[in-house]
């Protein structure tokens, strides 16, 4: 592959004109009528709202108003978490049929369809962005955050939610066989694309915090003290789930863009 640049070769290594974007895009497409069911997606209301709320305003801090994109929003759990903590809220995907369900279930909100990799979106726009379950699956993700980076006012916050769901211990892939819910077809596409992303050997937080420092972002915060996210969704997730959620590497990470003129 020499001569070829990371996007580039990564893509060629799915046939034809057929990328590995557009099979990653069409795999959430085809979850996305029965996504808000999986256990773990949705977030009930109640005490797991409560913990959510709680991630958020400890890296965050209040709303007020500001100007808050949720990156890959999927079916709107986040952006919805966040209208109610008080931010004007622009969701983006690259999923139509995500989008349909988030702009149905929240109607007041504007929903973009494009690449997080590559917004569209005008700099210094937005003065907080999060994103929940996205690193792991980005194919560039170096590009991303430099593109966040430029989405971002100066002094803008971004808060990442994510984890490392490849290299868990031997009770990680023995609770993980057990799982159910996704279907066998769906776990061999799952396979496929995380076997030819950037993070195939799984989104650590210190490398993920790592490129975000090399993008320009200051202030980094590793928050593992999800326990509270977990114990709220335990009814939801079952025994299963549930273990599996608490041997893996699971984490938060906030930063910031520097001032202007820092
Ligand atoms: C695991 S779901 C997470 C959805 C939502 N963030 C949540 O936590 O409920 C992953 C979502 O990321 C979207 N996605 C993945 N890569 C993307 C990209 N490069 N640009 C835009 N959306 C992307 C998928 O379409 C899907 O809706």
């Amino acid at each position: 592959m020499d001569g070829i640049d990371g996007k580039n070769s990564r893509d060629a290594l799915v046939s034809g004109n057929h990328t590995l974007r557009d099979e990653i895009r069409e795999y959430w497409s085809d979850r996305a009528a029965t996504f808000d069911q999986d256990p773990g997606h949705r977030i009930a209301e109640g005490p797991e709202t409560e913990a959510w709320r709680a991630l958020f305003c400890r890296h965050l801090g209040a709303g007020e108003g500001r100007r808050l994109l949720d990156l890959a929003s999927g079916t709107g759990e986040i952006a919805r978490l966040c209208q109610g903590l008080g931010y004007a809220v622009t969701g983006l995907d690259w999923s139509e049929p995500m989008l349909a369900r988030a702009r149905a279930k929240l109607p007041g909100v504007t929903f973009l369809q494009a690449d997080a990799e590559c917004t569209m979106l005008r700099d210094a726009s937005m003065d907080v962005i999060v994103t929940r379950h996205l690193v792991w699956t980005l194919v560039d993700p170096a590009a991303a955050f430099a593109e966040w980076h430029r989405v971002l006012v100066p002094g803008g916050q971004i808060l990442l939610v994510d984890g490392d769901f490849v290299s868990g211990g031997w009770l990680a892939r023995m609770v993980s066989c057990l799982r159910g819910g996704s279907s066998v077809r769906d776990m061999s596409r799952h396979r496929k694309i995380l076997s030819q992303v950037h993070f195939a050997q799984g989104a650590r937080a210190e490398a993920v915090a790592g490129m975000l420092r090399q993008a320009g972002f200051v202030d980094l915060r590793i928050d593992r003290r999800l326990g509270a996210i977990h114990r709220a969704q335990m009814p939801q997730l079952g025994w299963r789930k549930s273990l599996l959620r608490r041997t893996e590497h699971r984490y938060a990470i906030s930063a910031r863009k520097p001032d202007r003129g820092a």
